[in-house]
C-alpha cells in the first residue's frame, strides 16, 4: 500500500509519515531537500513530470497533501513572488497532484488527505492570502468528494489549530507553551490514523487545543 505525500520532512507531515510507516504503508515524500521525489512544489512542470513517472510504476492508495507555507502581515506588504509561492505550494500543487493521481486512486478506492487549517474555518486579520489558499483547498476537497464518492474515493480535509512545528520559525508569533494551549504533530497524525481506519468517510475535521494561547516573539 503506497502513500504519495508532500511535507513529510518536517512538523505535522513528519509525524504523519512515521505513523503511516508504522501502519505498514510505503511512503513516498515530495520534498525540496530530502525525500523519494525531489521537487519544489512551485515548479509545476517538474512536479507533473516526476509524479507522472512515479505513477507509471506504483499503485497509489493515499495522497496526502501536507506541505504548506504561511505569511501573516498586511496584504499590501506582500511581494508578488511571495503571493505566487503561497498560492503554488498551498493550493495549486495539491489540485494538480489530485488531478494526476485520481485515476490511480479510483482504481484502489483510495483516500486523499488535504491538510488545510483552522484559518479555513474563520476570518482573521493579516491572514487573507493564507486563508484564501486554505479555504480554497478545503472547499476543493469537499466538492471533489461529491464527484468521486461513486468510485469510493475518500477525501478528507484536516483543519488544525496552532501546532508546535517549524512553521513559525520565520513568523513573529508562535504557539503558546502553556499546557493545553497548543497542539503537537502526533495528535494530528493520530487523527489521520483514526480516519484511515474508520469505515465511514470523515470529510472535514477541525482539531483544536482545549485552551487558546499565542506567544509574540521579541523584536519581530
Ligand atoms: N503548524 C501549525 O500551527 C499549522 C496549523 C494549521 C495548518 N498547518 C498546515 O500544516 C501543514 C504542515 O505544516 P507544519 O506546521 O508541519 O510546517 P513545517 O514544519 O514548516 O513543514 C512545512 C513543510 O512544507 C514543505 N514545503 C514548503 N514549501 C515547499 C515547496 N516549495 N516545495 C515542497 N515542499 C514545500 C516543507 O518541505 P521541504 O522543506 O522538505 O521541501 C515542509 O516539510 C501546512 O500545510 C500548514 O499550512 C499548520
Amino acid at each position: 500500500m503506497n502513500v504519495l505525500m508532500s511535507g513529510g520532512r518536517s512538523g505535522i507531515g513528519k509525524a504523519m509519515r512515521t505513523t503511516l510507516v508504522d501502519m505498514g504503508y510505503s511512503v513516498y515524500n515530495i520534498s525540496r531537500s530530502e525525500g523519494e521525489i525531489l521537487c519544489d512544489l512551485s515548479d509545476t512542470k517538474t512536479l507533473e513530470r516526476e509524479v507522472k513517472q512515479w505513477l507509471q510504476t506504483h499503485e497509489l492508495h493515499v495522497l496526502l497533501n501536507c506541505a504548506g507555507v504561511g505569511v501573516f502581515q498586511p496584504h499590501e506588504t506582500l511581494s508578488s513572488a511571495t503571493i505566487q509561492n503561497i498560492l503554488h505550494v498551498n493550493l495549486l500543487a495539491p489540485i494538480l497532484l489530485t488531478n494526476l493521481c485520481l485515476k490511480s486512486l479510483k482504481a484502489t478506492k483510495g483516500h486523499i488527505f488535504n491538510v488545510s487549517s483552522i484559518e479555513a474555518t474563520r476570518h482573521a486579520k493579516y491572514s487573507a492570502l493564507y486563508t484564501a489558499t486554505k479555504s480554497g483547498l478545503r472547499d476543493f476537497g469537499l466538492s471533489l468528494f461529491e464527484e468521486v464518492r461513486k468510485d469510493e474515493v475518500k477525501v478528507t480535509s484536516l483543519n488544525p489549530d496552532m501546532t508546535k512545528t517549524p512553521f513559525f520559525d520565520t513568523l513573529h508569533f508562535a504557539p503558546s507553551s502553556k499546557e493545553n494551549e497548543y497542539l503537537v504533530p502526533q495528535t494530528l497524525a493520530n487523527t489521520m490514523r483514526f480516519i484511515l481506519e474508520n469505515e465511514a468517510v470523515i470529510t472535514d475535521i477541525t482539531i483544536r487545543s482545549p485552551k487558546f494561547g499565542i506567544q509574540k516573539k521579541q523584536g519581530k
